[in-house]
């Protein structure tokens, strides 16, 4: 290994930039050279290469965001993009490729080794903390923190007006968020991606509350496949059940701001732990967050979206929530 790139793939998360930092500044400390891949696989098909050196990761371990900037890429989704992609990691000389991003980036690190032998390393990058096989991903901790703060907010003003909040947490199909955010909030409701809406449960619940004193509700929905899917839980409350609410979708603010400490902490040992397996001729791999301690699996055990998970935190929800 002398030269070694990086990309960061598909939705950006807080704690890239440290992931960015570790790689490029263990690799340099090894002898080898880093080059930055801007914009992701797209970046890498427009041969969008930024030699990098030890001052330009200085500074951004705080920084949301990622300095590299993503992309989600559908050429590179065909293998006629991967080969395309290959020929000019080749042509460049780059014996390595280390890739932060979600399932669907690892999945395209995998087609580039499967199918033309490129070494890769996969540094799970998600809010959404979806992927198979490690307990957390980047920038989920600093995602739920940041919704946790919004929907103490909109209780305030829920309680001073007795009302009842839908708020949309992002995730798509995953519940993570969307049941981490619940818990820390006390929220009455979570509806999951993969849920029939239970109406009745929902309006029985609210009702019970409000009957032993409770001045506000909060409803928090998980977007599921497509942003805006509350529009109709707030619909039918309304209609069907005569229940008034207000909705607010956290959106995007999800995705952006400084990393917590967690997850400039496992940004950091992933990002390091991902140059020193390339050196060791360890891949394809993918380095993971289990038992708590940063190692690493075998990329192919990191493809899958974990689903839906974590039954037991369900109980706890309705345990606590009565
Ligand atoms: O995968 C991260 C994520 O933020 C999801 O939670 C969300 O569904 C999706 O990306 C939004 O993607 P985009 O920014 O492309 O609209």
């Amino acid at each position: 290994m002398k030269k070694i790139a990086l990309l960061c793939s598909g939705g950006d998360s807080p704690g890239m930039n440290c992931a960015v930092r570790a790689i490029v500044r263990t690799a340099i400390g090894k002898n080898l050279e880093p080059i930055g891949i801007r914009r992701g696989y797209a970046g890498l098909l427009e041969e969008n290469f930024w030699p990098m050196e030890i001052s330009s990761v200085g500074n951004i371990l705080q920084q949301g965001g990622t300095i590299l900037q993503s992309s989600r890429c559908p050429e590179f989704k065909e293998k006629a993009g991967r080969k395309k992609a290959a020929d000019i990691l080749k042509k460049h000389s780059i014996d390595g490729l280390v890739v932060i991003g979600g399932d669907g980036s690892f999945n395209g690190a995998w087609a580039l080794w499967e199918e033309h032998k490129i070494p890769v390393i996969g540094v799970p990058g998600t809010i959404d903390n979806d992927i198979d096989n490690t307990d957390y991903t980047i920038g989920f901790d600093t995602a739920v923190q940041t919704a946790v703060e919004a929907v103490d907010k909109i209780r305030d003003t829920a309680s001073s007006h007795e009302r009842t909040f839908i708020i949309e947490v992002m995730g798509r199909n995953s519940s993570a968020i969307a049941m981490h955010v619940g818990i820390c909030t006390g929220a009455e409701n979570i509806v999951f991606p993969a849920d029939e809406v239970d109406y009745e449960q929902i309006v029985g619940d609210i009702k019970r509350g409000v009957a032993r004193g409770k001045n506000s509700s909060i409803i928090i929905c998980a977007e599921g496949k497509i942003s805006g899917r509350s529009y109709e839980l707030q619909s039918t409350l309304s209609k069907k059940y005569g229940l008034d609410s207000r909705l607010c979708i956290l959106g995007h603010v999800q995705r952006g701001g400084s990393p917590s400490a967690i997850d400039r902490f496992l940004a950091s040992s992933m990002g390091y732990q991902s140059v020193l397996s390339l050196i060791e001729g360890n891949y394809p791999l993918a380095t993971v967050f289990n038992e708590g301690v940063v190692t690493t699996r075998p990329l192919s055990d990191c493809l899958k979206n974990k689903g839906e998970y974590l039954p037991h935190y369900i109980d706890l929800v309705k345990a606590l929530s009565i």
